[in-house]
């Protein structure tokens, strides 16, 4: 299967929306298809609603952001691209005939996925050609923040598809989780309906109003399951027996029932009842204002579990790895080609661009980034150098010491950057660098900076010296840039 340089949407309201927004950000072209032309302003403006989260997710060197174009010929989309995620609505008999059209259209080593909730694969894929390369990829609002999307294959799927669909979504921050069986609903919209289905009887026997029933989530279990599930939670409850303990213990309940498996009659009363109390918990916010609340919580939520690499968070840790992985690899190259070549003087460390979040009130690169910039710089080297994730996570680490930034012209939004980097000083435990970040367009130098360095044992808490290997390359480095800094 092809690698996903260009993502084809089928559909383009809210879910494609989020794939769009998704993609984008992690430097893949969209081409976004809708029936309505009306869809291609909607889908820019959600588009520019979820970048101010998105800016926001990971400090990590990004590739340049995708381009997005909009089309509403379904085969003019189908021919351009290498992967087509179809997000139309939940209609068997439409879907299948317009997954049947592009399958007609995109060459066979093209995968086509679909969002749906609950459809099953096998019928999906019935008319299609070249059913293959055919899965459902499950995603979940919002899709550009979520990292969750279920892969599931139907009778006809093969496991190259699966996998590469699964390396697309992991190259966007995605977390697939393969679905061993199709089954309707997959697996966690069957978990949610369970639980809404109960809340639905809640509401309808007058035991409970939708608020309190949400308090009953957020309060306790909610918190609990963003970082572990029902499984290892309730192995928890069960003491140091764990889930043995636990299954014997509430094990009788399941008998009694606590709860019910139909979901209740959807009556006028139990609909007003749902959508007053739902109104009465929105307080006059409106959709878009919720939204942005939620976001808000979404992105710090990861952050803090990035913390301790549970569920969402070792997504994202695993997706800031591979950025700067992927910046410091480039680097690299160009390094070790330099060098080979007997070059003297500054390296090139980075090439970015100045993101439009990055900008202050007067237009320009504001303060703090030039510190990432140089930051990302720093990490490019040290990886250049063997001090990557691995050696991290054996406990050793530079920390910085002194940072003397000389702010000499500006840059503006989009503007090319690049830094190139000096190794000033070198001892067993200390690095001195110093860095020059240039505006591409005219090579103008627009800040230095100035950086000592201590190399750590994270654990003993002291400065170590760097490992042998290690300090050879900076040697070599530092013996390459021996002349002063202009
Ligand atoms: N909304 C959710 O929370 C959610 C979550 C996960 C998955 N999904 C699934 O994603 C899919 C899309 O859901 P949505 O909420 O984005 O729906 P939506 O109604 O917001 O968007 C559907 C889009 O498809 C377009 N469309 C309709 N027919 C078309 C055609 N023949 N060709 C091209 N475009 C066409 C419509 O114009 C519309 O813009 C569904 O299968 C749904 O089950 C939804």
């Amino acid at each position: 299967m092809r690698q996903v340089k260009v993502l084809g949407l089928l559909g383009t309201g809210v879910i494609g929306g989020g794939w769009a927004a998704r993609a984008l950000h992690l430097g893949i072209d969209v081409v976004a298809m809708d029936s309505k032309p009306e869809m291609e302003a909607w889908i820019r403006g959600a588009v520019d609603n979820a970048r101010a989260a998105l800016s926001r997710l990971t400090l990590a060197p990004l590739p340049p952001e995708g381009r997005l174009t909009f089309t509403t010929d379904l085969e003019a989309m189908a021919r351009q691209v290498d992967f087509i995620q179809e997000n139309i609505p939940e209609q068997l008999e439409l879907k299948q005939r317009i997954l049947a059209q592009a399958s007609r259209i995109a060459p066979a080593d093209v995968v086509i996925a679909s969002s749906t909730s609950g459809l099953l694969p096998s019928d999906l894929q019935r008319d299609m050609q070249a059913p293959e390369r055919f899965l459902v990829g499950h995603p979940f609002n919002p899709v550009y923040l979520l990292p969750l999307v279920e892969v599931v294959g139907g009778r006809a799927t093969s496991v190259a598809a699966l996998d590469a669909a699964a390396r697309f979504y992991t190259e966007i921050g995605m977390h697939p989780l393969r679905v061993r069986r199709e089954v309707p609903g997959h697996l966690t919209d069957r978990l949610q309906e369970a639980l809404w289905r109960e809340i639905l009887h809640l509401v309808n026997d007058g035991v409970a109003t939708t608020g309190e029933l949400d308090d009953a989530i957020t309060y306790g279990p909610g918190l609990r399951w963003a970082g572990m599930g029902t499984n290892l939670i309730y192995h928890l409850a069960g003491g140091e027996t764990g889930m043995r303990h636990m299954l014997r213990q509430f094990g009788p309940c399941l008998k009694w029932p606590w709860t019910k498996l139909e979901a209740p009659e959807l009556t006028e009363t139990l609909i007003d009842r749902m959508v007053e109390g739902t109104q009465a918990q929105a307080d006059g916010r409106s959709i878009r204002e919720l939204e942005r609340l939620r976001d808000e919580y979404l992105l710090a939520v990861q952050q803090v579990l990035k913390q301790f690499d549970l569920g969402a968070g070792s997504t994202l840790r695993a997706l800031e790895e591979r950025l700067y992985e992927r910046s410091g690899r480039g680097a690299a190259v160009g390094l070790d080609a330099a060098l080979e070549a007997g070059a003297r003087g500054p390296v090139r460390m980075l090439d970015t661009y100045v993101r439009p979040e990055w900008i202050d009130y007067n237009g320009h690169m504001t303060d703090s980034r030039y510190l990432q910039v140089f930051g990302d710089a720093m990490d490019a080297l040290l990886r250049w150098a063997g001090m990557d994730d691995a050696y991290r996570q054996a406990g050793r680490a530079v920390y910085t010491v002194e940072s003397l930034v000389r702010h000499v012209a500006e840059a503006k939004a989009l503007e090319p950057i690049y830094v190139t980097t000096q190794v000033l000083e070198l001892d067993d435990k200390r690095i001195r660098l110093h860095h020059s970040l240039h505006r591409r367009r005219d090579e103008a130098v627009i800040a230095t900076a100035t950086q000592l360095y201590l190399h750590v044992d994270t654990r003993a808490k002291h400065a170590a010296p760097f490992e042998q290997p290690v300090h050879a390359k900076l040697e070599r480095l530092r013996t390459a840039g021996a002349a002063r800094p202009s």
